[in-house]
């Protein structure tokens, strides 16, 4: 890149001679939430990539993310910044493992966290995002049973909420399970009264002290509605930024992890995509997400059902 190069004017240039549409996740960085054409979370990312008519899909997210929208939208070429942007719960569920845990498990159907694989998709019944999984689940009769993967987290708050015993794949967030109850308590201690507002993919000992739990729309919602001056936000703290905006007289805290504060919670992954990362994808349309076709079609079976009963 030229040195001097107006990166936001070359991105505003490429994205008209391109016909691209930006996408971002509220988990990256402030500027390029704020140069996207549109900021959401996972599943009002899926459809709009569904619904878009651009013909371009630059993906400011995570791979999974990149993935659904070219699933859902396989003509449209769909870029990722970064490619090593992945996922930890992807990570933990490995294809092979997750087929051979449903061979053990014939009489389970398996709902699926929109957090995996497109070949862990292929594998699933019923895809869910945090914001459409209460919805999905309370259709499923209570006698079928189900495994539930790759979040442990997001699976046992479901299983609580809703007295089920959906078997659980053991998969983690990293970025979620880095919060410290210890510091949290002291968090609140000394900001008595403001409510805490935690993302389902937290551990239990989290999910306790929370006078809201939902995904990261639902959490940026209850910004903008508690009654009080101060929130404490236990997810990844990139979120505070649409809460700024949104309420610039109210205070965030992002909930501190073992150090005490709220660094450690940013997500590694979401944090590789950059200004420059996405000036040279929409400049060279690589790197581009690719899926063999038989694949995606398998995947988007999943994914539909999840439209079709988030609706
Ligand atoms: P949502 O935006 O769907 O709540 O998901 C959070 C997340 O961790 C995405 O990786
Ligand atoms: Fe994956 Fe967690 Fe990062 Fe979301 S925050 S992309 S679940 S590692």
């Amino acid at each position: 890149i030229p040195a001097g190069t107006d990166l936001l004017e070359e991105i505003n240039r490429l994205r008209k001679e391109r016909n691209a549409v930006i996408l971002a996740h509220y988990y990256q960085r402030p500027e390029l939430q704020d140069l996207a054409d549109f900021v959401g979370d996972s599943l009002e990312l899926s459809k709009k990539a569904a619904e878009t008519d651009a013909d371009v899909i630059a993906f400011c997210g995570v791979k999974f993310m990149a993935e659904t929208a070219k699933i859902l939208s396989p003509e449209k070429i769909v870029v990722l910044p970064d490619m090593e942007a992945g996922c930890s719960l992807e990570d933990s569920c490995p294809p092979e493992k997750f087929a051979a845990f449903r061979e053990r498990h014939p009489d389970h159907i398996a709902l699926t966290y929109i957090n995996c694989s497109t070949e862990v998709k292929a594998l699933s019944d019923v895809i869910v995002t945090s914001s459409s999984a209460e919805t999905i689940l309370s259709q499923i009769p209570r006698d079928q049973k189900i495994i539930f993967g790759p979040d442990r987290h997001l699976g046992g708050y479901l299983n609580r909420k809703f007295d089920r015993d959906m078997l659980l794949w053991p998969g983690v967030c990293i970025v979620h399970e880095a919060f410290s109850e210890r510091e949290l308590m002291k968090l609140m201690q000394a900001n008595p009264g403001a409510p805490v507002a935690a993302h389902p993919e937290c551990p239990p000992n989290i999910i306790d002290h929370a006078d809201y739990v939902g995904s990261t729309s639902g959490i940026l919602n209850f910004a903008k509605t508690f009654p009080g001056d101060t929130l404490i936000v236990a997810t990844e703290p990139h979120i505070i930024h649409q809460m700024e905006k949104a309420i610039p007289e109210k205070t965030f805290l992002g909930a501190p992890g073992a150090d005490g504060n709220c660094n450690c919670n940013i997500c590694p992954y979401m944090a590789l995509n950059t200004m420059e990362k996405l000036y040279l994808c929409l400049r060279d349309l690589e790197p581009r997400i690719e899926i063999e076709e038989q694949l995606r079609l398998d995947a988007k079976r999943s994914l539909d059902k999840m439209l079709e009963m988030a609706a």
